[in-house]
């Protein structure tokens, strides 16, 4: 079987993941989505939440599953089996830190990483400016999936 992962904070997830994660899923046996914690980053929602968006948004797909991960991302690919890593490029703002994660995987635990490039659609598009446009009153509705809207919503909405 051939299984990949596509790891990553989520917070939320945006149409841009879900466009790497449906790609990813057209040519591999298996995806797993795992949710990461980042320490650069402070959350909006727990693992356990992003988690469920991630399922609800991706329910129609079969050989999509979706796990939360504590630790380095190469052990989580070694207790399940995983060869390789897909990632997301949007741009070379991007590329750096993504090089320099693939090579320390590589280097490290022989796990590789595959950069599939972003649909040109969501090239600008990071949970971080969804999170900050939807605050300010901002339409995000073509940015994410219905169910995420609704939560950016609820918490983030001014009263
Ligand atoms: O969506 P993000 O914030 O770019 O996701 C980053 C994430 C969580 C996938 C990455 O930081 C990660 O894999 N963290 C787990 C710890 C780890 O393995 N770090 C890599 C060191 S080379």
């Amino acid at each position: 079987m051939r299984r990949v992962v596509c790891p990553g904070s989520f917070d939320p997830v945006t149409n841009g993941h879900l466009d790497v994660i449906t790609r990813a899923a057209q040519l591999y046996d298996e995806v797993v989505v795992a949710v990461g914690a980042n320490p650069a980053k402070v959350t909006l929602f727990t693992p356990t939440e992003r988690v469920e968006l991630i399922r609800d948004a991706t329910k129609e797909l079969d050989n999509v599953r979706v796990d939360h991960f504590e630790g380095l991302i190469v052990d989580f690919c070694r207790r399940n089996h995983i060869s390789a890593i897909v990632k997301g490029l949007r741009a070379v703002s991007d590329f750096d830190y993504e090089m320099q994660m693939a090579q320390m995987n590589y280097s490290q635990a022989g796990v590789e990483t595959l950069f599939m490039t972003t649909n040109p659609l969501y090239a600008f598009l990071s949970s971080s400016l969804v999170k900050e446009f939807c605050q300010y009153g901002g339409d995000v509705s073509g940015l994410v999936p219905p169910n995420v809207l609704d939560q950016l919503n609820a918490r983030l909405s001014q009263p």
